[in-house]
């Protein structure tokens, strides 16, 4: 059979860990034949170059299965694929994907791996191919395919693969197409005036359109408010390319690609009271273009330097139902400790719920930044921290993020303190008595609330 890998790794193929896997699989099945198409490095040629574009098409024409191969860039594929994915849909090419069996291999440091293969699950549904779930692998500190029982996992996956594709083997179709529907948004009069009167800078930072919904939604939105507001539409900002996985980034604190990036996300985010994010949303993500972006700062990325920074989220798009982009503000706010004030999309009610949903979001942020408000630290804050904490433990001792850490006591593992270790000590000493433990397993609940005590009183 006919493989073609859509290798989505923005690295020279010797040095991208996606690629590793990829020759696991080559060097297993040898009866059949792989095609690499490196769609991440060569997407400025893809994009420019139609000839090119349509060469690449014809090989997934006429294969057998297209293999989607690509690293976890921030809860998702990196925004060069997902440019990729775009230009399908621009040039109108879904029919050469179409009744195509197709599946995902993933490498990442197995933090919100997840979202990107279950976006490429519903990416292969529209795209009308039989998608066969596909699989994730950790490549960092914890490297999933130097374990015997994982090559053995990795290995019989794709056996099944070839056969399901050899007996036509329908797959099961998770995602139902997302509606085109959104409410055509005309900014009304607005009814709540601002009762704030000390001036905060407030960032908004858009990827509208002249004449869209988002720059109308954005326009009623930042109407008579009292923030000192700067909008910076990142369709004009210098952005040389996407993120290209050089990691240097860990060692000098900043990206070494010298364009925009480093002082809008390094800088003026950092100046600000609040963020505005406005994302047009491209099939069932966010756009490429913000994908992009976004992955290029990786160089803040582990680092809890939004933490007093508010943020409030609009989207032009269907961002619930076609849920990747809900749930990547989720993580993305959550993960970076932003304040979230909330989403607002075009998705549904009608013109007057929008907008009131739109004050509603405004004044949020005013309150949250002027009276200080501070959201409470939901589980993708924690869970983040906790496997960042443990990845600069191990790897960056001695890089830019992890003196960070040091010195701002992110190395905050239970284990280190005094307390927990006299706690650990003394626990083990009373369960070695019969009439302590049967105490403690009659009374735990009681014992683990009357710890509050002291600070309710
Ligand atoms: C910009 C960037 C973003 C990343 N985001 C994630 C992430 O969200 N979750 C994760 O587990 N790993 C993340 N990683 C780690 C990569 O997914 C991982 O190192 C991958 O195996 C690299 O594959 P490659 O060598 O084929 O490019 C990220 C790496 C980079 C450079």
């Amino acid at each position: 059979m006919i493989i073609a890998v859509l290798n989505a790794s923005p690295k020279p193929e010797n040095s991208s860990i996606t690629m590793r896997h990829v020759e696991f699989l080559k060097n297993n099945f040898t009866e059949h034949q792989f095609i690499d198409i490196p769609v991440s490095l060569k997407i400025r040629a893809i994009e420019h170059n139609l000839s090119f574009f349509h060469d690449i098409m014809e090989t997934v024409r006429s294969c057998d299965i297209v293999l989607w191969a690509f690293p976890v860039y921030f809860y998702s594929v990196p925004g060069q694929l997902k440019r990729f994915i775009e230009l399908v849909y621009e040039n109108e090419a879904e029919v050469n994907f179409s009744g195509k069996y197709s599946t995902a291999i993933a490498t990442s440091g197995g933090v919100y791996d997840y979202p990107a293969l279950e976006y490429i699950h519903a990416v292969c549904d529209d795209l009308g191919m039989e998608y066969f779930p596909g699989c994730s692998f950790k490549s960092l500190y914890h490297k999933d395919l130097l374990q015997k029982d994982v090559r053995e996992v990795f290995y019989t996956f794709f056996k099944r693969l070839l056969i399901c594709t050899e007996d036509r083997v329908r797959q099961i179709r998770k995602y139902p197409p997302v509606s085109a529907h959104s409410v055509q948004f005309t900014a009304v009069e607005k009814q709540i005036k601002t009762t704030y009167t000390t001036v905060k800078k407030l960032l908004v930072l858009t990827d509208q359109t002249k004449g869209s919904n988002l720059e109308r939604m954005t326009e009623y939105a930042l109407a008579g408010t009292s923030f000192q507001t700067e909008v910076v539409n990142i369709l004009d900002i210098d952005l040389r390319c996407g993120c290209t996985g050089c990691v240097q980034c860990q060692f000098h604190g900043e990206c070494i690609i010298r364009d925009d990036v480093n002082e809008l996300f390094g800088k003026r985010i950092l100046d600000s009271d609040a963020v505005l994010f406005a994302f047009s949303m491209k099939g069932r993500h966010i756009s490429a273009r913000w994908k992009m972006l976004i992955d290029r700062t990786l160089f803040i990325a582990k680092k809890n330097v939004y933490r007093n920074i508010h943020a409030a989220f609009i989207v032009s798009g269907p961002a619930m139902e076609g849920r990747f982009v809900h749930e990547f503000i989720q993580i993305y706010a959550g993960s970076r400790c932003f304040h979230d004030a909330g989403t607002v999309s075009d998705e549904s009610g009608d013109n007057d719920e929008i907008c009131k949903n739109l004050d509603s979001m405004m004044q949020n942020l005013e309150t949250s930044v002027s009276e200080k408000i501070r959201r409470p630290y939901l589980f993708h804050r924690r869970a983040y921290h906790m496997a960042m904490r443990e990845l600069m433990y191990i790897y960056g001792l001695g890089s830019h993020t992890a003196e960070f850490y040091k010195k701002n006591g992110l190395f905050d593992y239970p284990q280190g303190s005094l307390r927990h270790l006299f706690t650990r000590i003394l626990m083990r000493f009373l369960f070695t008595c019969p009439l302590t433990k049967a105490h403690f397993r009659k009374n735990i609940n009681r014992i683990s609330a009357d710890q509050y005590r002291k600070v309710v009183a």
